[in-house]
């Protein structure tokens, strides 16, 4: 801190939302801000209640934490106004005057125009909603009446708090390999990414930025379509207990063991400086729920070790658990 961007370094779903939850209570976060769009469901589980969010900032948790939607974002009016009510966060969350919104005919788009045939998007209508808005034909959020009292200026506001020493969180979405640029084009989102487009889509230049925390899954999911190195069998997927379903869309996860290649090139282009690795209670099931390092298994730690020397950077945050503060902190 003060200011770290947040990234996912496969496919997305690496558990962003549980690592942006757990900062958000252990570091009281005084700013987060979230960039991408509604395809991209953040999950956090706090005392046994699970949010899914499309919308609002995963730091939410923080009671003081200020949530803002960037002017880089795609907004879903009905979406936010859903999860704003959920999660009673009305005090406390802004929306960027020139964020872009996405309207319902994007969805039909997304679901019925020829080009995107094949390529298994959300469905949500967001590479549509961008297509608009790159012919500068967009309603952005100033135009919509019920967002009127949510409207600010987030570049503004998030630089200030930089500045200020406040602890700033830029929430990216989804992971690099479905980069419009980086990842496995076409099969990709409708935008990069990457860490540097997340500050762009924030407002805040690379000077101000003090960490990227990049977030691995300890193996590899994928929904939709496009290459998958070291796919799994969905039946082999079940029995090492990685089978997942997407919890915005709900449809079935496609699995893969950790790559060390791709892994290596996230760091790289992301610039990350940290990673935070989640489910490892997945493949090493004697791990659940533990909070201390020194009490997880001797290959659990050498597949951490691994990634380290591998992708050069040390591995931070190890997610243990679903709840937000099922995690091992090996910051100083
Ligand atoms: P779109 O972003 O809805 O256009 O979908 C394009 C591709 O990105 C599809 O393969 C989607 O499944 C995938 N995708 C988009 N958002 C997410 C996400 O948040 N998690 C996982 N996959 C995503
Ligand atoms: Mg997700």
């Amino acid at each position: 801190m003060p200011c770290k961007v947040i990234v996912g370094g496969f496919w997305g779903d690496e558990g962003k939302g549980k690592i942006i939850s757990y900062l958000a209570l252990k570091d009281k976060l005084d700013v987060c801000v979230r960039t991408g769009s509604v395809n991209a469901a953040h999950t956090v589980w706090y005392k046994g209640k699970r949010y899914a969010l499309h919308m609002v900032p995963a730091a939410f948790l923080h009671e003081k934490c200020r949530l803002l939607i960037s002017a880089g974002a795609n907004l879903h009016v009905a979406k936010f106004l859903e999860e704003v009510d959920a999660t009673n966060v009305k005090n406390r969350i802004g929306v960027d005057s020139q964020a872009s919104i996405i309207e319902e005919k994007h969805s039909n788009q997304d679901k019925t125009s020829a080009h995107l045939k094949g390529l298994g998007t959300t469905g949500w209508g967001v590479g549509p909603a961008i297509e608009e808005r790159v012919r500068r034909t967009a309603k952005i959020a100033k135009d919509i009446p019920e967002l009127q009292p949510y409207l600010t200026d987030v570049a503004t506001e998030t630089n200030n708090a930089i500045d200020a020493g406040k602890k700033v969180l830029l929430e990216g979405t989804q992971g690099l390999m479905l980069s419009l640029f980086f990842g496995t084009y076409p099969y990709v989102t409708g935008r990069d990414t990457s860490a540097s487009a997340i500050c762009s889509e924030a407002g805040v230049g690379p000077t101000k930025v003090d960490d990227v925390l990049i977030v691995f899954k300890a193996f590899m999911t994928r929904v939709g379509a496009g290459p998958m190195p070291g796919e799994l069998t969905k039946e082999e997927a079940a029995k090492r207990g990685w089978f997942e379903t997407a919890a915005g869309t709900g449809r079935e996860r496609r699995s893969a063991p950790f790559n060390f290649e791709l892994a290596k090139k996230a760091v790289m282009v992301n610039g990350a400086t940290q990673a935070a690795l989640t489910k490892l209670d997945a493949l090493y099931p004697e791990c659940k729920s533990t909070r201390e390092y020194d009490k997880l298994p001797k290959e659990a730690k050498q597949f951490i070790s691994e990634i380290e020397k591998q992708t050069g950077i040390p591995v931070v945050l190890i997610g243990t658990g679903p709840e937000a503060l099922d995690i091992i902190d090996r910051r100083k």
